[in-house]
C-alpha cells in the first residue's frame, strides 16, 4: 500500500540553470570551483578555532558555528545542482524537494539567528567591555548556539507543515534550479494565495525585521564606539565593518526571494546564486582577511607546520 501511494507521490521538475550543453558545463564547473572553496575555507575556520586557544572567545566559537552552518546551507543545494548540470538531469523525486526545502530552512534560521548572537556579542564586548567576561561566559555562549537550532527548526517546521500535505496535480515546474516554498506552492492545485502570504510572512517578515534589526544594532554600536574613545574605532570599525557586509550580503537575497512580488527567474537565480554560493564563500573570507587575531592565528599555525616538518 505504502509503495503504490510512494509511486503516486509527484516528481517536480526544476529548470536548469543554462538550456545549453556550454553553458551548463560553465555553470557545473563554476560552481564546483566554488563549492570546493566554501567547502575548504569554512571547514579551515573551524580548525583553526579549534586548535588554536587564542581564539577560545565567543566570537570565534560563534563564528566557527556559523562557518559551520554556511557550509551546511550551500550543502543542501549545491552538491545536487552540480551533478544536475554535469548530467543534465531536471527531475527531483518529492521527498528529495521537501528534504530539499526543509534543510534550506532549518540552516536559514540557525544562521540569522547566530548573526544576531554575533550581533549581541560585539554590542557587549564593545559597550559593556568591563561585564564581557562575566556576560558572555562559556555557558551563554552554549545557550545562544542551542537558542539557534532550536528556532530554526520551529522556523522550517511551522512552514513544512503547511506543504507536505498539499495537493500536486501539475504542472510540475518548480521554475527554479532547487526547490523552495514560494515557488513550489504555486504549483498546488487548489488556491494557494493564503498559503503564498502565510510562507512570505514568515520567512519574508522574519528575514526584513531581523535585517534591519542587525543594521540598526550596529549603527548603535558604531555611535557608541565613536563616543569612548578614538583609538578603538578603527578596530571596532573594521570588526562591525566585516559583520555588517556578511548581514547585507545574506538578507537582501532572503528578503528579494521572499517578499518581493514578481520573481524573475534570472534575478532569482542570481539572488540564490548569491546565498547559496556567494555568501558562503565569502564569509570565510571576510573574517580571516580582515581580522588580526584570524591572521595570527594563521601564522601561528603556519610556523607550527613547518617547524614540526623540520623534525621528519
Ligand atoms: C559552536 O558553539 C558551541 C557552543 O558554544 C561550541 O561548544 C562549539 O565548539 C561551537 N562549534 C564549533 C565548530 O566551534
Amino acid at each position: 500500500m505504502d509503495q503504490v501511494n510512494a509511486s503516486a507521490l509527484p516528481e517536480f521538475v526544476l529548470l536548469g540553470l543554462a538550456q545549453s550543453f556550454g553553458t551548463q558545463i560553465f555553470f557545473g564547473l563554476f560552481f564546483s570551483l566554488f563549492y570546493v572553496g566554501i567547502l575548504f575555507g569554512n571547514l579551515f575556520i573551524v580548525f583553526i578555532v579549534i586548535v588554536d586557544s587564542h581564539l577560545h572567545f565567543p566570537m570565534y566559537i560563534l563564528l566557527a558555528n556559523l562557518s559551520l552552518i554556511d557550509l551546511g546551507l550551500s550543502s543542501t543545494t549545491i552538491p545536487r545542482t552540480i551533478s544536475d548540470l554535469f548530467t543534465g538531469c531536471k527531475v527531483i523525486s518529492f521527498h528529495s524537494c521537501m528534504t530539499q526545502m526543509f534543510f534550506i530552512h532549518v540552516m536559514g534560521g540557525v544562521e540569522m539567528v547566530l548573526l544576531i548572537a554575533m550581533a549581541y556579542d560585539r554590542y557587549i564586548a564593545i559597550c559593556k567591555p568591563l561585564h564581557y567576561l562575566m556576560i558572555m561566559n562559556p555557558k551563554k555562549c552554549i545557550i545562544l548556539v542551542i537558542a539557534a537550532w532550536v528556532i530554526g527548526m520551529i522556523h522550517a517546521v511551522s512552514q513544512f507543515l503547511f506543504v507536505v500535505n498539499l495537493p500536486f496535480c501539475g504542472p510540475y515546474n518548480v521554475g527554479s534550479f532547487y526547490c523552495d516554498f514560494p515557488r513550489v506552492i504555486k504549483l498546488a492545485c487548489m488556491d494557494t494565495y493564503k498559503l503564498e502570504f502565510v510562507v512570505s510572512a514568515n520567512s519574508g517578515f522574519i528575514s526584513m525585521c531581523t535585517f534591519f534589526f542587525l543594521i540598526t544594532s550596529y549603527i548603535f554600536i558604531l555611535a557608541s564606539v565613536r563616543q569612548h574613545s578614538s583609538t578603538d574605532l578603527s578596530k571596532a570599525f573594521v570588526t562591525l565593518s566585516a559583520h555588517i557586509t556578511v548581514v547585507v550580503l545574506f538578507f537582501i537575497p532572503c528578503m528579494f526571494l521572499y517578499v518581493w512580488p514578481f520573481p524573475t527567474k534570472s534575478l532569482d537565480n542570481f539572488f540564490a546564486i548569491v546565498d547559496f554560493v556567494l555568501t558562503p564563500v565569502l564569509n570565510p573570507t571576510i573574517y580571516t582577511l580582515r581580522n588580526k587575531d584570524m591572521r595570527l592565528a594563521i601564522r601561528r599555525l603556519s610556523r607550527q607546520v613547518l617547524s614540526s616538518r623540520e623534525f621528519i
